[in-house]
């Protein structure tokens, strides 16, 4: 089974440096990497630890200070503007504050339209971009008809992540980075918006990689887990693995921090 696995993400040596002299931070020391299509990834770690910072390596948002960062198996290349928006039909990211996701100045439907068109379909008939529009509202449990004329910054934290989500919907990248996508909100929409997230995986094979500091969420969600710290991979494996039987000192760390992770992430209580 292994052996037929597709990378879809991969990184030797990445680095990232920011600052001079006494300023310098290592913010991502040296990490190697390994990400499978279709595997749900979890990259866990203090504040601090370098987890955005990788994030934005991953999206090609900034560059790398040392080392590669492979795409399918092919060094990528994000060279010019035209490769960089090519890339982004197959990545796409959910930040932690949902607001910073959107142009403040675009309302729903714009933000919408606009994923419409990046997937190729600005040429569609109008009734089809509504139809379609609905569609992802509707996945994500919201009213299109309700939110036409309205900005993303008229909606509730939930709604507007909500809304994040159904651009992925429009968008169907090949791969999802999800920073703290649920720390916005509660237990019981946190399920709901993760359901979401692992349904879109099903439905369009989507490699979700989650970025988190809460270990108990990595175990509920993921096949392998990177264990983050100081800019480092201190420990991986599969999610039994490094959560149920964890070696190093800092993972049992974090593993204590919450002692009660099965009955938190126990969705027959929500
Ligand atoms: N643009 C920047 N310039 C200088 N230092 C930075 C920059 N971005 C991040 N850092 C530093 O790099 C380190 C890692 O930051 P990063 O944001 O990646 O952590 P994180 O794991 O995402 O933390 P959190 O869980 O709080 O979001 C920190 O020491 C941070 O101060
Ligand atoms: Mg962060």
């Amino acid at each position: 089974m292994a052996g037929d696995r597709k990378l879809c993400l991969s990184g030797k040596g990445v680095t990232k440096v920011f600052g001079l002299g006494r300023n310098k931070t290592v913010a991502v020391d040296n990490v190697d990497f390994n990400f499978y299509e279709g595997e749900v990834i979890s990259i866990v770690g203090e504040s601090g630890s370098g987890k955005t910072t990788l994030a934005k390596m991953l999206l090609g948002l900034i560059n790398p200070t040392e080392g590669e960062i492979y795409f399918q198996g092919e060094r990528r290349d994000l060279g010019s503007h035209r490769k960089k928006k090519e890339y982004w039909k197959s990545i796409q990211a959910i930040f932690q504050d949902p607001f910073s996701s959107f142009n403040i100045f675009n309302k729903i439907d714009t933000v919408l339209l606009d994923c419409i068109r990046m997937r190729g379909g600005g040429g569609l008939p109008h009734e089809q971009k509504v139809a379609l529009m609905t569609e992802a509202c509707s996945f994500v449990n919201l009213k299109f008809a309700e939110l036409t004329n309205k900005y993303p910054f008229e909606l509730s934290g939930g709604q507007q992540q909500r809304l994040m989500i159904a651009r992925i919907f429009l968008l169907k990248p090949k791969i999802l980075l999800a920073d703290e996508p649920t720390s916005m909100i509660d237990a019981c929409s946190r399920a709901t918006i993760l359901d979401m997230l692992m349904q879109l995986r099903d439905e369009i094979g989507m490699t979700p990689i989650f970025i988190t500091h809460d270990i108990g969420l990595a175990y509920y969600v993921s096949d392998t887990v990177y264990i983050m710290e100081k800019g480092k991979f201190v420990e991986s494996g599969s999610a039994d693995e490094v959560i149920l039987r964890p070696k190093g000192t800092y993972t049992k760390r974090l593993i204590n921090d919450v002692p009660k992770i099965y009955e938190e992430w126990d969705l027959s209580t929500v």
